[in-house]
């Protein structure tokens, strides 16, 4: 009996730390190559939340290490750095006995084959443990550990919503609820929250598009009732609000010049009929997804990879354009926490270069009459306001149309929504109208 427990302990233990081991290999292709973590995870779902969960507090994960270390640890030793962060953070966040994910920490070194910091991260856990508070106290003056972001996006996001910066910090590290777009040609939103209900899946309704159900916990789609035969996508309801966006009416011919994967494309099919549309990406694999997207959902559209710089549609000029393109995405760390390490302050300045030159094309395909809607999953002016100014400016056939709505906050050329918790993602809309020249 004796022998059958202890086995029972050993093999817990090394699950346990198979799990820390695949969290830190995903960190470390996120940290030192520069990937992002979605691609690189492998592990199961703790592996998954350890990771996330990391990257949604680096930044006071790494004052808490270094108050703890005597000597920083080099960067070869990224690893041992990681490891001990997961420590901290399975103490901190995870409702697990923490004897058991301090163990599997110590033990992870044996397997990443580093004995010598099995005594580091046991005594540095360890000491954690007694030292919390103290430390905690210690961090209030630290603002990248207090928010953790980088200090160049507290900068922006601070000088961009003064009133609003604490609480996209606090949305920005907080895990997103799971929302659903209701395909309403199938069935009602009430009569689906129903359908849910009855499997037993806890919902309530969006408050600003007409489509969008929240779940209470996230669920593998193929739980959803009918999911398959396009009863309803995922999608966070700020993305819903880009298609009512566009008032297409029947026959115009629409072009999705950044579609991939396909949320608003399939949207779009989904708000208008007798509509033709046209589904533009540069990337053949994820053009794929918007293939597989309008199948499940029975619509149709021409997908086309190609790049929208150099896009020429053969004889046509489109009479509605949804240009959501490349963006730093800011507006969804909380969905993709990778992001506060990988991009940099400089890369803010490319993108809205990058914008404005797509922005200029996808323009130059616009029927005079013509509209066209700019929208970004990020919150950064430079990126959304700026790219507009700078166009309108040089463009003096575009003219912005108000985006009269009762969500978000009203900017001179376009509308923000800022990510908050329990709710939408951040998104920025503007809607360009062509006057004759
Ligand atoms: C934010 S995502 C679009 C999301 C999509 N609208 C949706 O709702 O599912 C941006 C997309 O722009 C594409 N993209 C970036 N630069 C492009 C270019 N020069 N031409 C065409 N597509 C481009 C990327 O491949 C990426 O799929």
């Amino acid at each position: 009996m004796l022998v059958l427990t202890l086995f029972s302990q050993a093999s817990c233990l090394v699950n346990l730390m198979n799990e820390y081991i695949s969290a830190n290999q995903a960190l470390i292709a996120v940290t030192d190559q520069g990937r992002s973590l979605d691609g690189s995870l492998t592990g199961s779902s703790l592996a998954r939340q350890i990771a996330f969960g990391v990257l949604r507090h680096y930044f006071e994960l790494s004052f808490k290490v270094d108050y703890l270390v005597s000597k920083p640890l080099s960067e070869k030793h990224t690893d041992i750095q990681l490891l001990i962060m997961s420590g901290i953070y399975s103490i901190d966040h995870l409702n697990r006995p923490v004897h058991a994910s301090v163990n599997a920490c110590v033990e992870a070194t044996v397997e990443l084959q580093k004995v010598w910091a099995k005594k580091l991260v046991n005594g540095v856990l360890r000491s954690y443990l007694r030292k919390k508070e103290e430390i905690c106290n210690d961090m209030t003056s630290d603002a990248e550990s207090v928010t953790n972001h980088p200090q160049w996006l507290i900068s922006r996001i601070e000088s961009a919503y003064p009133e609003q910066a604490k609480t996209i910090f606090e949305a920005n590290n907080i895990q997103p609820p799971m929302t659903l777009r209701v395909n309403v040609n199938q069935q009602s939103r009430d009569d689906y929250i129903a359908s849910l209900a009855d499997a037993g899946i806890e919902a309530s309704l969006g408050e600003h598009a007409p489509t969008a159900i929240y779940l209470s916990r996230p669920v593998a789609v193929d739980k959803l009732p009918n999911f398959d035969t396009g009863a309803v996508s995922v999608q966070d309801e700020a993305s819903q609000l880009v298609a009512p966006l566009m008032d297409i009416t029947p026959g115009m011919e629409v072009l999705d010049a950044c579609a991939a994967p396909g949320g608003k494309s399939c949207h779009i099919l989904e708000t208008y009929t007798d509509i033709t549309l046209v589904a533009l990406d540069k990337d053949k694999r994820r053009l794929e997804r918007v293939k597989e997207n309008v199948a499940r959902l029975q619509l149709d559209c021409q997908t086309i990879v190609d790049d929208l710089n150099t896009f020429e549609p053969p004889n046509q000029l489109f009479d509605r354009i949804l240009l959501d393109g490349p963006c730093s995405a800011s507006g969804i760390i909380r969905r993709h926490p990778d992001i506060k390490l990988l991009r940099r302050d400089t890369d803010i300045a490319k993108l809205a270069a990058t914008q404005l030159k797509l922005l200029a094309k996808a323009w130059s395909l616009l029927k005079e009459g013509g509209e066209l809607i700019y929208s970004t999953c990020s919150i950064l002016p430079d990126e959304n306001e700026m790219v507009i100014a700078a166009f309108c400016s040089e463009n003096p056939d575009a003219k912005t149309i108000a985006i009269d709505t009762q969500w978000g906050l009203a900017s001179p050329h376009g509308r923000y929504l800022l990510p908050a918790t329990g709710s939408t993602d951040g998104f920025f809309y503007a809607k360009l109208k062509k006057q004759s020249a």
